[in-house]
């Protein structure tokens, strides 16, 4: 290493990464340009984990995935790209325009048969959905993390794969005063998956989006 030279930065090597390893399709960079567009806030997991969400959803053998947050449907377009023949997968979204927007994107990728897309509160939605889901990806208001992990066990079976968004948030954990409208309900759903029926981890990120992470769990 050449000492003094300037170090590269996350979201240098975010980049990089993301041309070199994940290589995004149009219909992913078309979710994100049009998020831009239309003014959405720009918090769509990045590239490398939704990359991430695809191959977990493959590596489990998920065939019903779960999704609360879909923001314009970045996130979504990945994990139904990871689904086998007759796979389907249920996206929740609290804003109508939101949820236009995602239609939109999910039907430019060829995906409109295998998503739906619900709109609503996900507290009020989730009581009308059956289960079982084999994947759950949580990624909406931090308030209802741990009522959202309580629905992915009630809707899942033993083995169904949790994925919970945001789980560290700049270290809030430590500090709830960072941000007290979020970071409580973060630390709730953590404290949750620590126990029965959570076998949980969480894996702490930098890129992008600073520094944040993921919680990942199994429903024993
Ligand atoms: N998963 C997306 C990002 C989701 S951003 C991606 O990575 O591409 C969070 C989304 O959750 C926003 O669109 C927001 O409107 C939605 N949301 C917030 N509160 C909600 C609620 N109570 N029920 C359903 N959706 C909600
Ligand atoms: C926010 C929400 C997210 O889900 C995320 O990944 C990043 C930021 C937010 O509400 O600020
Ligand atoms: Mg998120």
């Amino acid at each position: 290493m050449v000492e003094h030279a300037p170090k590269p930065s996350w979201i240098d090597v975010e980049k990089w990464l993301t041309e070199t390893v994940v290589k995004p399709g149009p219909e992913h960079e078309r979710a994100l340009s049009t998020a831009v567009e239309r003014g959405m806030p720009p918090i769509e997991v990045q590239p490398t984990a939704g990359k991430l969400l695809h191959l977990l959803v493959r590596m489990s053998g998920a065939r019903r995935v779960l999704e609360i947050g879909t923001l314009a449907g970045y996130s979504t377009i990945w994990m139904a790209q990871a689904l086998p023949e007759g796979g389907h997968l249920d996206t929740l979204e609290y804003l109508p325009e939101h949820a236009e927007i995602a239609r939109e994107n999910l039907a430019a990728a060829g995906l409109e048969e295998r998503v739906t897309v619900h709109v609503g509160s996900a507290l009020e939605t989730l009581p009308s959905l059956e289960g079982p889901y084999d994947f759950v990806f949580i990624d909406a208001d931090k308030q209802n993390d741990s009522n959202y992990l309580q629905w992915a066990v009630r809707l899942g079976r033993p083995g169904t794969a949790i994925v919970v968004d945001n789980a560290v948030w700049e270290g809030a954990l430590l500090d709830p005063s960072m941000d007290e409208t979020n970071a409580p309900g973060i630390i709730a759903a953590l404290e949750l998956l620590g126990r029965p029926p959570f076998d949980a981890t969480v894996v702490q990120t930098v890129g992008g989006k600073g520094w944040d992470g993921f919680a990942l769990a199994l429903v024993k």
